[in-house]
């Protein structure tokens, strides 16, 4: 059960008191312009779209302090990590990043760098970069995120290092300072931390337990954000279907849904992710009928083994997921659907992998996002006894890939001749010479254009489908 005594705000009294930090440091950093050094910060950040509108908050942070925010860490005097737990591989990178670091501490000793985020969240690690990063001079959890002005300004004063460890609370903060990397399209934040204990997963334990913010402070950042011109507004959670359950029943997801699409403006909604065991109806029946939600669903599924889904906790079975589906398409056509896979978890048997496969082949997503089964501390599959070896999860992660390039494929090319709205995000970077965007289902589609199209709403005829995008032309 939820522990909703447990859950933790900032008051208003504490972010006064981390506004007077930035401003302890803003001075410091002001004075230093005198000796001709205008102070320069660089986050860099791993993981998933929590932890980019974390660094967002973080280089808000960071700009109010007085430091001008730099893609380079080359040029930077604090260099702040925002990490990620969730697969080995993302642990392994961050790491190694960091330990590219020490070099650039020994050219410029002033520089102060920071680790935050769901990596340095478990107390294992924390302590190995105590032990083993000497030059790391702070590490904050995610629980501490709003509390950096005042971590920063302990290692600037006294020159000593600080580990600010999670105690288990994911926090709501209102009113931190946030400098957004685009002018068009914003990640909201709607609650924080998960419940669910999927037994692979490491987020519960570096987000902590769930916390929705209320939503009269989310239909403020919405609204202004409308006002300045954003026109995709995505919303935030690790299971957004159950938002707002601590406010017994005064505003749950689809009622926040439907509140936030009565703001007049031009503009598409998207949320992510949705837990398949609280999605209900009425989300949508809401999604349905509000014109400003896109028609795209991001439904994480996991394995299409019913066997899998009880050993990871997930609490729905294939049949009740695909009811979900069936009644989805029923409503909305067009619908785009994706999901999460992850293959190989412990005990996964060649039946249970085929059931995963045949689910790919009966639903027909439109995109997957696939894992390998990543052991991580901690979880309680990380000491099942049934782990799979790497080759056969290798093997059959290749497999499934076959089977979804193929499906994604025919519904890709059954686009072509449609004309489909996009929200133009400039030049594409793998193809430089087009201009890119995404469909309300979230699809790329290349198109050739004025770069002055960006940020802007097209209509696009679909002339070709490829397997990772559509390929169109501008329609008047
Ligand atoms: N809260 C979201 C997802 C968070 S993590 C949800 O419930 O869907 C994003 C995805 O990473 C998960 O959906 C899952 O597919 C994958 N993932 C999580 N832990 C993993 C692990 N230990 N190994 C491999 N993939 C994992
Ligand atoms: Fe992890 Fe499951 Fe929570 Fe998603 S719902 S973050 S997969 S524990
Ligand atoms: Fe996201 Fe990675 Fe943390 S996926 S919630 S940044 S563990």
């Amino acid at each position: 059960m939820p522990d909703r005594t447990g859950t933790h705000r900032m008051t208003a009294d504490e972010m006064a008191r981390q506004r007077e930090y930035t401003d302890k440091i803003r001075k410091i950093t002001t004075d230093a312009i005198s000796d001709g050094h205008r102070r320069q910060a660089c986050v860099v950040t791993y993981g998933c779209q929590q932890n980019e509108a974390d660094s967002e908050r973080i280089a808000g942070m960071a700009r109010d302090m007085g430091y001008t925010i730099v893609d380079d860490e080359k040029q930077a005097d604090l260099i702040i990590v925002n990490t990620c737990a969730v697969r080995d591989h993302a642990e392994k990178r961050a790491l190694s990043i960091t330990g590219g670091y020490k070099h650039l501490k020994a050219v410029n000793p002033d520089l102060i760098i920071g680790i935050g985020g769901c990596m340095v969240s478990q107390q294992a690690v924390s302590e190995k970069i105590k032990r083993s990063y000497p030059y790391v001079d702070f590490v904050f959890g995610t629980e501490s995120l709003a509390r950096l002005p005042e971590i920063v300004y302990e290692v600037i004063q006294k020159v000593k290092r600080q580990f600010v460890p999670n105690t288990g609370e994911a926090v709501v903060a209102e009113g931190m300072p946030v400098l957004r990397k685009s002018r068009y399209q914003a990640y909201v934040s709607i609650m924080y931390g998960c419940n669910n204990f999927c037994t692979y997963c490491i987020v519960p334990y570096v987000r902590g337990r769930e916390v929705s913010r209320r939503p009269e402070a989310i239909y403020a950042e919405d609204e202004e954000l409308i006002r300045d011109g954003y026109r995709e507004i995505t919303l935030l959670g690790q299971n957004v279907n159950s938002y707002g359950k601590e406010f017994d029943g005064e505003c749950d997801f689809a009622d926040l849904l439907t509140r936030l699409c009565r703001i007049d403006g031009d503009y598409i909604i998207r949320f992510m992710t949705s837990h398949p065991k609280d999605a209900s109806e009425k989300l949508i029946d809401t999604m349905a009928r509000e014109k400003h939600i896109a028609k795209h669903l991001h439904l994480p599924i996991q394995s299409g083994s019913d066997a899998m889904l009880r050993a990871m906790n997930r609490h729905y079975d294939y049949s009740s997921y695909r009811r979900l589906v069936t009644y989805m398409r029923e409503k909305m056509p067009d619908i785009a659907i994706s999901t999460d896979i992850i293959v190989g978890f412990p005990g996964e048997t060649e039946d249970d992998f085929a059931g995963t496969l045949n689910a790919l082949s009966d639903i027909r997503y439109d995109m997957i996002f696939s894992f390998i089964y990543s052991k991580r501390d901690g979880t309680p599959a990380a000491v099942m006894d049934n782990q799979i070896p790497d080759s056969v999860k290798s093997e059959r992660f290749t497999r499934m890939l076959a089977v979804q390039e193929k499906i994604a494929y025919e519904k890709n090319i059954a686009e072509v001749g449609k004309t489909l709205r996009v929200l133009c995000e400039g030049a594409s970077k793998n193809n430089p010479a087009k201009l890119t965007g995404r469909t309300e289902g979230n699809k790329i589609v290349l198109f050739d254009g004025d770069a002055s199209l960006e940020g802007q709403f097209v209509n696009i005829r679909i002339t070709q489908g490829q397997t990772f995008a559509l390929v169109g032309t501008v329609i008047d």
